[in-house]
C-alpha cells in the first residue's frame, strides 16, 4: 500500500463548531494544536463552521484575528432571534453541510444555543459529537446555557473535561468512564499563551488609569440585564461601594439596549464598547476586583489570582470558588456592599490554579482525537 493510501485512511475529518464570543477563545488552542500535529503528514482535516450567532465586528472578527484563528470554512449567517429561531436555523445550516460532507466527528465547545444546536444535527445523521467542557452544570435550569449542557451531554459521544466535578457529573448521570477525557481547560490555553501579548487599550491612557485602582464590570445573563430595575440597582450599588474608583464596564449588546434608557450616569462608571480579547484581559489582568455575571471570565480571573464577584446564584464553574479567587454574590443588589468592604479591607482570598489549567489542554485533546482514530473509535 502506497503511503498516501495510508495517510488517507488514518486522517480524520472533523468539523469545529463555533457560534458566539467565548467559544472563539476556546477553539483557538484546538486549531493551533491541529495545525501542529499536521506537520509532517496530515493526522486531521477540519472545517471550521461559524454558525454566525455573534456577527458584530468586536464581538466575533476581532477575536479572529487577535486569537490568530483561521477564517471560517462556513459561515451559517444565523444571527440574532430567540432562542428556538436560533437553534432550528443552525441546525437546518449544519445539517445541509453534513448532507453534502459528511464528518468523522463533530466537536462542539461550551455551552451556547451553536453548541447544542450542532451535535442535534450531527447525532441525528450519525455524525459522533465530541464536547468540549462537557460535564459542567449549575443546577439552574432558568439559564438557556444549563439546557444546553445537558441536551449536548446527553446525546454526546465524548467528553473533553475541565475538572473533576464535570467528570462526577457526568459518570452521575450515566456515562461511561472510558468516554470521559479529563484535559483541562482550552480558555486557559489562550490565556496562558497570550499574556505576553496583552495590549493597553486607549482607556488606559485617556482616564490615566493605575494598576489596582479601577473596576472590570461585565453583565449580560438575562437574569440581571433584562430588567431595568435590576440592573439600575446593581450598577447603583457598585457605583455607591467602589470608593470612587473608576468602573470600567464594557457593555454586551444584550446589555447595551436596556441600558441606553436607564439615564444612568456617574463621573466614575465609563460604558464602553465589548474590547478585543488582548485589551480586555490586559484590563483585568491589573484591575482591583472583576465584576461580573459571565462563567468564562471567573476562570480567567483565578488564573491570573486576580479577586473576582460574580453577581448570580450559582455557577458551573465550582472550582472557581473552591480553589480559585471568585465568590457569588448572587443576584441581590444589596449583596455587594459587605464584599467591597471586604475587598477594601485587603480581605480576598488570593486562591490556587485549578489542576491541568495548565496552557497544554488543546494538545491533549488533539492527541486524544488521534488515538480515538488509531483505535477505530471515529
Ligand atoms: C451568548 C451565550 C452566552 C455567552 C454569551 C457571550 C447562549 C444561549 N448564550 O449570550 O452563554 O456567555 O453569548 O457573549 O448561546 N447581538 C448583537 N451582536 C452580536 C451578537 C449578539 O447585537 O454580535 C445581540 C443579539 O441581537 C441579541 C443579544 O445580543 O439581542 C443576545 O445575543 P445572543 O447570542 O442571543 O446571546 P448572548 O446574550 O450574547
Amino acid at each position: 500500500m502506497s503511503k498516501s493510501k495510508i495517510n488517507k485512511t488514518v486522517m480524520i475529518k472533523v468539523d469545529l463548531i463555533v457560534g458566539a464570543r467565548p467559544n472563539f477563545v476556546k477553539i483557538a488552542p484546538i486549531i493551533h494544536a491541529i495545525e501542529k500535529a499536521n506537520i509532517p503528514e496530515k493526522l486531521i482535516k477540519y472545517r471550521l463552521i461559524h454558525t454566525g450567532q455573534h456577527y458584530d465586528t468586536n464581538m466575533s472578527d476581532t477575536f479572529f484575528q487577535q486569537l490568530e484563528i483561521t477564517k471560517p470554512d462556513f459561515n451559517l449567517n444565523i444571527g440574532s432571534g430567540t432562542q428556538a429561531e436560533q437553534t432550528a436555523g443552525i441546525m437546518i445550516g449544519y445539517e445541509k453541510l453534513l448532507l453534502n460532507e459528511k464528518s468523522d466527528l463533530c466537536l462542539v465547545v461550551g455551552d451556547v444555543t451553536s453548541t447544542m444546536a450542532c451535535a442535534i444535527a450531527a447525532r441525528k445523521l450519525l455524525v459522533p459529537v465530541a464536547h468540549v467542557e462537557g460535564g459542567i452544570r449549575s443546577g439552574d435550569e432558568t439559564m438557556p446555557e444549563e439546557i444546553n449542557r445537558i441536551v449536548t451531554d446527553s446525546i454526546s459521544n465524548y467528553f473533553f473535561t475541565t475538572s473533576a466535578v464535570a467528570n462526577e457529573n457526568l459518570i452521575k448521570s450515566g456515562v461511561h468512564n472510558e468516554r470521559i477525557f479529563f484535559v483541562g481547560n482550552t480558555m486557559i490555553d489562550t490565556l496562558l499563551k497570550n499574556i505576553p501579548r496583552f495590549t493597553k487599550p486607549e482607556i488606559w491612557d485617556s482616564l490615566n488609569l493605575n494598576e489596582k485602582e479601577y473596576i472590570v464590570l461585565t453583565l449580560h445573563r438575562p437574569a440581571n440585564v433584562d430588567q431595568e430595575v435590576q440592573l439600575k440597582e446593581l450598577i447603583n450599588e457598585i457605583i455607591v461601594n467602589s470608593k470612587n474608583l473608576p468602573i470600567i464596564f464594557p457593555v454586551h449588546p444584550r446589555t447595551s439596549k436596556i441600558i441606553s434608557s436607564l439615564s444612568i450616569s456617574h463621573p466614575e462608571l465609563h460604558l464602553i464598547e465589548p474590547m478585543g480579547y488582548l485589551q480586555f484581559n490586559y484590563l483585568v489582568a491589573r484591575c482591583k476586583v472583576v465584576i461580573t455575571d459571565s462563567g468564562g471570565i471567573t476562570e480567567e480571573t483565578t488564573v491570573m489570582g486576580v479577586p473576582c464577584m460574580t453577581l448570580r446564584n450559582n455557577t458551573e464553574r465550582p472550582e472557581t470558588v473552591t480553589v480559585g479567587t471568585n465568590e457569588l454574590l448572587g443576584i441581590n443588589p444589596k449583596n455587594i456592599k459587605p464584599s467591597m468592604e471586604r475587598l477594601f479591607q485587603g480581605n480576598w482570598k488570593t486562591g490556587k490554579i485549578p489542576e491541568l489549567w495548565d496552557g497544554k489542554t488543546g494538545e491533549r485533546i488533539v492527541e486524544q482525537l488521534i488515538l480515538l482514530r488509531k483505535i477505530a473509535k471515529l
